[in-house]
């Protein structure tokens, strides 16, 4: 959720800047940056990003930096990261719980130390402080650090002399060397230039020095990082490049997946993921049962109280890799074989994996998840053995063409109060992934329903002009119809996106026309345009909706 960068090197103070801006999307209520000025450590932080902190990089050999999404502590500028010891010669950058961290800091706070935060990370630096201040090693005074500490972390600490100690427990965290210059991220995407990058494996302590590292336990090389440059090029927002980016990140996908073994799938199958994630299970779920496997979907935090059977295969889905909810799971032990589908090469659920099969969406910074949703369904159709995939770039492509239509109906849909999207069958799959985006980025009250379960309840809202999305296609035209005719008998606005069009329906989205199983690859792409641009309508930046982050690393 939040993000931590650092280096040792040349110029550290511009690196550490410019990778907060690349990090933002992991967190942004408040950001902050320690580096080493005279021998000192200065500290520049407060509420808000990181341009908004710190007009101009220092100058330093080497600094640390944080982008927060705040757990422990409101948003305050005390509470932004990193946290300084009492002697001002350590701060710390963290990322996760510290679960006992009120025992520790009520112990320390009687040994003498003073804390200026309400966070539960100021208490690591005060323990390195005290560990140093009897004399032991760095590397020995993490050891002492981590022990005392209980949760789930990535921290580092970066010290007066210039030096970065760094620690994972449950939280990604990744170093890179490239020459002499070393460096720590959260997360892969800064890091993207090195040739060397290495994911620090579960407890395992790290110790960075001018010229050279020592590492306590293991990392593992990562390999397949997209190296392409993550800019905006002509677009105003990058969840707008990611929108038009799907057919190159469909085509992407499709010629990686021509290249792979499909891993074996046997028995009884669940399927497991988060938000946009889930959306995709519940479209491999349908899809996997429709090839007679006997497959489930389920929400990773509600996985917990599943009572029944366990799985011979467990298939996480998750484009970060790195949700907590769904991790916690894995780590827990399932005893089935696990599938893992991600689009991020190196992070955590890898670990848990006995085959993982990757997206090749590239790194999507907006907060929305768009290519890697339509990625995901690819993946998980071939999965399931569906064939004519190769259909989906020009189909994705056809849709992107013409917007028009689209960008009409958002000025509508952005002053509306509620909006409603209704499917059946599959299509129910793209209503929700549809319902989803609008929500979290136009923060318009948005709601999926079956079509033929919304004269159950939901239709009493129905007023004059109430906004009705409809996903179709031909195996339920017929009854779908129905569902528009009753609507809009109660004043609803009805809008249908679809091959063909159902007749009834004020407005008609059209979609080519491709197997009925993989129009929801298709059908999701100008609900996803409707979402962004009734954000950007309402003045919202949908690259960084409120309250949201990119990758959710606590439970
Ligand atoms: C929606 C969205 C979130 C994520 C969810 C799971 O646009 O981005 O709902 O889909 O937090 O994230 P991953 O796929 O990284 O596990």
């Amino acid at each position: 959720m939040c993000g931590i960068i650092g280096k040792i090197g040349p110029d550290a103070g511009r690196f550490v800047v410019e990778g907060l801006k690349a990090l933002e999307y992991r967190g942004y209520d408040s950001s902050g940056i320690a580096f080493v000025d005279s021998g000192s450590v200065k500290i520049l932080k407060g509420v808000g990003t990181i341009d908004k902190i710190v007009r101009e990089p220092p100058l330093t050999d080497a600094a640390i930096g944080h982008t927060r999404w705040a757990t422990h502590g409101g948003v305050t500028d005390f509470n932004a990261h990193p946290h300084s010891d009492c002697t001002g010669k350590y701060a710390v950058a963290h990322n996760g719980i510290i679960e006992n961290y009120a025992d520790l800091k009520s112990e320390l706070m009687n040994a003498g130390h003073r804390f200026r935060s309400e966070t539960d990370s100021e208490v690591i630096v005060h323990l390195f402080e005290d560990a140093v201040r009897r004399g032991v090693s760095y590397m020995d005074a993490l050891t002492y650090t981590v022990s005392k500490i209980r949760g789930q972390y990535a921290l580092a600490i970066l010290t007066a002399d210039g030096h970065i100690l760094a620690a994972r427990n449950g939280a990604p965290f990744l170093f890179a060397k490239d020459g002499d210059a070393l460096y720590v991220s959260s997360d892969p995407v800064p890091l993207l230039f090195a040739p060397d990058v290495y994911r620090l494996v579960d407890g395992s302590l790290l110790h960075l020095y001018p010229g050279g590292y020592e590492l306590r336990g293991s990392a593992r090389r990562v390999t397949g990082i997209s190296a392409r440059r993550v800019d905006l090029g002509k677009y105003r927002h990058y969840m707008e490049k990611e929108i038009f980016e799907q057919p190159r990140a469909l085509a992407e996908t499709l010629r990686y997946l021509q290249t792979l073994q499909r891993p074996e799938i046997s028995g009884r199958v669940h399927l497991v993921a988060a938000g946009t994630s889930y959306h995709a299970a519940l479209y491999g779920e349908y899809l996997l049962r429709m090839q007679g496997f006997d497959a489930r979907a389920f929400i990773a935090s509600e996985y917990l109280y599943w009572r029944g059977q366990e799985p011979d295969v467990l298939i996480a889905i998750s484009q970060s890799g790195e949700t907590e909810d769904l991790l916690s799971i894995l780590r827990n032990g399932v005893s089935s074989e696990v599938v893992a589908i991600t689009n991020t090469p190196g992070s955590t659920i890898e670990e848990y994996a006995r085959d993982v099969v990757y997206t090749r969406a590239g790194p999507e910074v907006g907060v929305a998840a768009t290519k890697t949703y339509t990625t995901q369904l690819t993946v998980l159709a071939w999965l399931a053995g569906i064939e004519g995939l190769d259909q989906l770039p020009e189909a994705v492509s056809q849709v992107l063409k013409n917007t028009s239509l689209i960008e009409d109906l958002s000025k509508r849909v952005a002053s509306a109060r509620s909006v409603y999207f209704l499917g059946r069958g599959l299509h129910l799959v793209t209503a929700k992934e549809g319902a989803l985006k609008l929500k979290e980025i136009s923060y318009i009250h948005a709601e999926a329903y079956p079509a033929g379960e919304s004269k159950h309840g939901p239709i009493s809202l129905i007023e004059d002009g109430f906004p009705v999305f409809f996903s179709v296609g031909p195996s339920v035209y017929t009854e779908t119809a129905s569902n528009v005719e009753e609507m809009r008998a109660r004043g609803a606005w009805t809008v249908s996106v679809s091959p063909n069009p159902l007749g009834p329906e004020d407005v008609h989205i059209a979609v080519p026309s491709i197997p009925e199983v993989l129009l929801p690859v298709v059908e999701i792409v100008p609900l996803q345009l409707l979402a962004y641009n009734a954000a950007v309508l309402r003045g919202n930046n949908p690259d960084r909706p409120r309250n949201l982050a990119k990758s959710v690393t606590v439970k």
